[in-house]
């Protein structure tokens, strides 16, 4: 009897404005990952569709280098696999391509090397390696979570949050903007009063999500200092996308992760027509609304 491992890894979106690398969504795109034992002892990576095309099939695999930090870190051994994957998350678009597929990868070293992580264990395995908690986090619990990742103590710390109760509305532009070329562009370090007012500003913004008062919580988003006023230029079509939204009374327009895509929290009766108005106006960006994923990744064995 062979054993399957199938993975349906949610996509998410990181930041939400003044919450840089630390607030995350998951969303309802998926990475469809399907993993068995390989025959010949030889890991095997198959890519079908469109997303996954550009990406290596050799060891420069991001799973493969997941598996390869929990065998050392746990001391175990992980067969080899054969892992066949499908996405409709586009790579390096900012919803979290790789913080799927670096989910997946500890799945799969948990589930073939029967390491028995919990789910915590997996939280912080992931933020050590991605660097921060945004994106990973609620990728492995669904939902809306805030975390900080103490990179000296090596320690993370997660809250949850209630997801808004509105619309989200993405508008990803046909280029790509890798995370390390958008991080590229941001300060090494801020002045004691800025920082000062922009964690302020984001704590504010927290507080009226919470209370779901989105229209405060949206002009808060949207005076972020810590990254967007830096990679809106590596974003040609932000502005627009912004000031179009502005018209459909949006509560918030930002940058999704790292960008390019554009994000945009809207009142249920205004998204429908918000979409289709981007779609006649940008040429290069398609737009639509994408809803919250409450489960987080799921998981099914499957007997053969
Ligand atoms: N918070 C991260 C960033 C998300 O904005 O760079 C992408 O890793």
């Amino acid at each position: 009897m062979s054993e399957r491992l199938k993975l349906k890894v949610p996509a998410s979106t990181a930041n939400l404005g003044v919450g840089f690398d630390s607030i995350g969504l998951a969303l309802n795109k998926f990475l469809y990952v399907e993993a068995e034992i390989s025959d010949d002892q030889k890991w095997h990576f198959h890519h079908k569709g469109e997303n996954l095309h550009d990406l290596p099939t050799d060891e420069n695999h991001l799973i493969y280098q997941v598996v390869q930090f929990l065998e050392k870190r746990f001391e175990v051994t992980v067969p080899p696999l054969k892992i066949t994957m499908r996405s409709e998350i586009p790579l390096a678009r900012g919803l979290g391509s790789s913080a799927s597929a670096l989910v997946a990868g500890i799945y799969l070293a948990d589930f073939f090397g029967q390491l028995q992580l919990s789910e915590f264990e997996m939280v912080e395995a992931a933020t050590e390696i991605e660097g921060h908690p945004d994106n990973v986090a609620p990728v492995l619990y669904g939902g809306m979570v805030s975390g900080f990742y103490n990179n000296h103590t090596n320690e993370t710390y997660i809250s949850f949050i209630e997801p808004p109760r509105v619309n989200l509305v993405i508008t990803v532009p046909s280029y790509e903007l890798k995370t390390h070329d958008s991080r590229q562009v941001l300060p090494d370090s801020f002045k004691h009063g800025d920082a000062v007012q922009y964690s302020a500003i984001s704590n504010t913004m927290l507080s009226a999500l919470i209370q779901h008062d989105y229209v405060l919580a949206g002009k808060l988003m949207e005076m972020d200092g810590f990254h967007e006023p830096f990679r809106q230029k590596l974003i040609p079509d932000f502005e627009k996308v912004k000031s179009i939204a502005k018209e459909y009374k949006a509560y918030a327009t930002v940058i999704s992760g790292a960008g390019p895509t554009i994000l945009t929290l809207i009142d249920p009766s205004k998204s429908g027509k918000l979409v289709r108005r981007l779609n006649k106006e940008l040429d290069e960006c398609s737009s639509e609304i994408i809803t919250i994923n409450k489960s987080g990744i799921i998981a099914e064995k499957v007997y053969e």
